[in-house]
C-alpha cells in the first residue's frame, strides 16, 4: 500500500508531456510523451509519479480529483512579458488604423514613451495591484509561470519601483516569475538629445546599482533601428553580463539589424522576436545555443511577417513561443493565443509548440530544472484542459480552453 499523499489526478484521457530538464534542440522539439487513461500522484507540490492504468493511490490521496478524460499537460511558461506598467495605450488603434507605424509613434514620443509617463506617475502599490489582477488573469488561462521585464521607468528610481513590483509578485502570487531589466527600451526623452548620456547612466550607474540589488536575473535590451544600435546593444549587454546578468535581446523584430548574429556571439540566454532574423544570424543562435522566444501574437497584431520558426528548427535551434505581453504591440496575455498562430502561421506541430511553451520557454527564463514537464521530481505545475486531446487544443481557438489549473500542487 502507498504512503498518504497530497493529490491524485486519475482518468487523464490524454497527458501530454516533453520529458527532460533541459531545452529541446531541432527534432527534438517534436518528440513529447503521449499517454493514455494516465494518472499523476502529487506530494508536497511535487510530482511523485506519472503512470498509466490503475494506480495504488486512491485511497491513500488526501484530495482526488477526476480529469474526466480530458487532456492534461504542464502549466503553461510564458517566457516574455511586459507586465508591470501603467496606463493603456487604447488610443494607438486609430493611429494604426490610419497607417501610422509602431516605430513611427514611438519616434513621435508616443508609445513607449507614453507608458513610460503613465508607468512613472504610478506608485508601486497602483503597479502592484494592476499587475497581481493581470496575473491571475493569466494563471485562469494557464499560465503558471512567466518573465516580466522592466523598461517603462527609464530612470533608477523608476526602473527601481518596476523591479521591486515584480519581486512583490514573486512573493506574492503563486506564480513562479523571472525578473528581467530592460532599462534598454527606448531612450528617455529627457536624453532625446544626449542618447550617449543614457547609455552611459544604463552603464556606470543603473546597472552597476541594481545588480547591488539583486531584482533581476536577467537584462534585455531593445536592440532596433532608431532605438539601440548594435555597437549600443552589445556595450549595455556587456556591462550586464560583467555584472552577473544573464542576457537577453529583442534582436530583429522590425529590421533586420545583425541582432540574431550579436545574440550568438554574446552567447544569450536567448533572443527574442527575431523576425528579420538572417540565416546567418540563425546559424550564429544556433551555434550558442541561443534559445529563439518567437512572439507570434505581436506579428499578428502589428501586421508584421511571422518569424521563420520552420527553418530555425531545421538549423537545431531551440523555439520558445511567448505573449509578449505589454500595452503597445500585444496587449494579450493569453497564452492559448499565439499557440494556435505558432501553429498555424509557423507551421508546427501541436507537439513543437506545447514543448515551445512548457519545457523550452522553462529554459528561456532557467527555470527548466524546476519545472516545464510532468515527469517526478519536477515542481506539480499543471492544466487539465476542456478537450480530449493535443489537436483538440490548437484546433478551437479564442476561448478559454482551460478546466483546472494546478499550481505547485495546489489547486487554483
Ligand atoms: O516586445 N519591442 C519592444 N518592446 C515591446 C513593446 C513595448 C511597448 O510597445 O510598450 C515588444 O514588442
Ligand atoms: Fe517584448
Amino acid at each position: 500500500m502507498a504512503n498518504e499523499i497530497d493529490l491524485l489526478i486519475k482518468n487523464i484521457g490524454v497527458l501530454a508531456t516533453p520529458i527532460g530538464s533541459v531545452a529541446k534542440y531541432g527534432k527534438e522539439q517534436n518528440e513529447i510523451m503521449v499517454l493514455k487513461n494516465a494518472y499523476i500522484a502529487v506530494n508536497n507540490g511535487e510530482i511523485l509519479e506519472v503512470g498509466t492504468g490503475n494506480c495504488g493511490f486512491e485511497n491513500v490521496a488526501t484530495q482526488v480529483i477526476d480529469a474526466s478524460g480530458c487532456l492534461v499537460t504542464p502549466g503553461l511558461v510564458d517566457s516574455h512579458t511586459h507586465l508591470v506598467f501603467g496606463g493603456w495605450r487604447q488610443h494607438e488603434m486609430s493611429l494604426k488604423l490610419c497607417g501610422a507605424s509602431y516605430l513611427d509613434i514611438l519616434k513621435a514620443g508616443g508609445g513607449i514613451l507614453s507608458t513610460v509617463e503613465r508607468t512613472r506617475e504610478a506608485t508601486e502599490d497602483e503597479l502592484f495591484y494592476k499587475s497581481k489582477a493581470l496575473l491571475e488573469t493569466m494563471l485562469a488561462h494557464g499560465t503558471t509561470t512567466c518573465e516580466i521585464k522592466s523598461g517603462y521607468g527609464l530612470n533608477f528610481d523608476d526602473e527601481l519601483k518596476q523591479l521591486n513590483v515584480t519581486a512583490r509578485l514573486k512573493k506574492e502570487t503563486p506564480l513562479d516569475i523571472a525578473s528581467t531589466f530592460m532599462g534598454a527600451h527606448a531612450v528617455p526623452k529627457e536624453f532625446k538629445e544626449n542618447r550617449d548620456g543614457y547609455i552611459d547612466l544604463l552603464c556606470n550607474k543603473i546597472i552597476p546599482e541594481l545588480a547591488t540589488h539583486k531584482l533581476a536575473e536577467f537584462c534585455d535590451i531593445f536592440c532596433e533601428s532608431s532605438v539601440f544600435d548594435i555597437n549600443e546593444t552589445q556595450r549595455i549587454l556587456e556591462t550586464a553580463a560583467s555584472h552577473g546578468m544573464k542576457i537577453k535581446m529583442h534582436a530583429d523584430e522590425i529590421e533586420p539589424m545583425g541582432g540574431a548574429e550579436l545574440a550568438g556571439k554574446l552567447s544569450a540566454i536567448s533572443a527574442e522576436h527575431l523576425i528579420q532574423a538572417s540565416n546567418q544570424g540563425i546559424q550564429a543562435m544556433a551555434k550558442s545555443k541561443t534559445i529563439a522566444v518567437l512572439l507570434p501574437a505581436t506579428s499578428f497584431y502589428l501586421d508584421k511577417p511571422y518569424a521563420r520558426a520552420r527553418k530555425m528548427l531545421d538549423e537545431n535551434m531551440a523555439v520558445a513561443v511567448a505573449t509578449d505581453f505589454n500595452p503597445g504591440s500585444s496587449p494579450n496575455l493569453n497564452l492559448q493565443l499565439p499557440m494556435n498562430i505558432a501553429c498555424l502561421k509557423y507551421k508546427l506541430t501541436p507537439s513543437e509548440v506545447l514543448t515551445a511553451v512548457t519545457l523550452n520557454a522553462a529554459a528561456a527564463i532557467g527555470f527548466e530544472k524546476k519545472l516545464g514537464s510532468l515527469e517526478p521530481k519536477k515542481q506539480a505545475d499543471i492544466v487539465i484542459w476542456n478537450c480530449e486531446d493535443l489537436d483538440f487544443l490548437f484546433y478551437r481557438y479564442g476561448n478559454n480552453q482551460v478546466k483546472q489549473v494546478i499550481k505547485a500542487g495546489k489547486v487554483m
